[in-house]
């Protein structure tokens, strides 16, 4: 089971240079061209901030451009939803988030409740995709209804096991945007997939490649395609750096689930897009971090 995982496409309602003067629709179609030699794909991922201001254009340019390249592989696609994404607009546009190479929705469930949740199976993997969008806020939660919704699909193990795709990350590094704006509930997901057939959790949000454990499931955080964050910044400051990524998920063999990140031949890569110091990523944090 080999699965291309995209996230951060932060696509804009026209081409035009988002606020930082980055491109990006530019930006994936970059991404998308350098990943055109990839074989075998049985599946592509796309955990969310899709649309960078929830516009309906924006995901109509997104399911034209991901869905013609999954069409050379005859593989569905799966979106979900992210932190700036609006769940009106993404359902017009993209239904359930589940969609086969002709576009018809392939969702066997979905959670209901207006919340943006589907499964459909792909080679004897069941695909779920969550939703930790939380209007309004950075950071994401997974509610109680949808994490009982999850319980029941879990219930039955499915031919080859389960793969969860969402976009906030159950798992962060110990820096200050990572902690405030990760998911905040991560030990009821913890709950929700302890011995279950859960093989690997796949997010985005934080625009870098991150690996770790929810207690025994493998989460894997892969980078964004409209920017990379860049730890190499000094701690309490955020630096993000021109340059797509994306990942190859590869499940199922002898030494699975394995991970690797592809980076678009970009000439600009690692040219600074916007940094804040110390007062404003605490600016940012306050404004924006959990409250209470
Ligand atoms: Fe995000």
């Amino acid at each position: 089971m080999r699965i291309l995982h995209l996230s951060d496409t932060h696509l804009e309602r026209t081409d035009a240079p988002n606020r930082h003067g980055v491109d990006a629709t530019g930006s994936l179609r970059l991404m998308l061209a350098a990943l055109r030699h990839q074989r075998d794909v049985d599946a592509v991922v796309v955990t969310g901030d899709l649309a960078n201001d929830g516009a309906v254009e924006a995901y109509t340019v997104l399911r034209e451009l991901v869905g013609e390249f999954a069409r050379t592989w005859n593989a569905p696609v799966l979106y979900t939803t992210g932190n700036h994404d609006e769940r009106e607009a993404f359902a017009k546009v993209l239904g359930s988030g589940h969609l086969d190479p002709d576009g018809t929705d392939r969702a066997e469930a979905t959670s209901g409740s207006g919340e943006r949740a589907a499964v459909s199976t792909v080679g004897g993997y069941r695909l779920v995709t969550l939703d930790s969008l939380v209007p309004g806020e950075v950071y994401g939660r997974l509610g109680a209804a949808q994490l009982e919704w999850l319980r029941e699909v879990l219930r039955t193990p499915a031919e080859r096991g389960t793969v969860l795709a969402f976009h906030h990350p159950p798992v962060t590094l110990d820096v200050p945007t990572q902690r405030a704006f990760g998911l905040l509930n991560p030990d009821d997901l913890a709950d929700a997939v302890r011995d279950t057939d859960v093989r690997v959790i796949l997010t985005g949000h934080f625009h870098l490649q991150l690996f770790g454990f929810l207690e025994r499931t493998p989460v894997w955080v892969t980078p964004g395609v409209v920017n990379r964050i860049d730890l190499t910044a000094r701690p309490g400051t955020e630096r993000a750096v021109r340059g797509a990524s994306a990942s190859l998920v590869e499940l199922g063999g002898p030494s699975g689930p394995m991970f690797h990140t592809f980076h678009a031949p970009d000439p600009r890569a690692h040219e600074p897009v916007y940094e804040l110091d110390d007062e404003r990523t605490r600016e940012f944090l306050d404004r924006f971090g959990p409250r209470g």
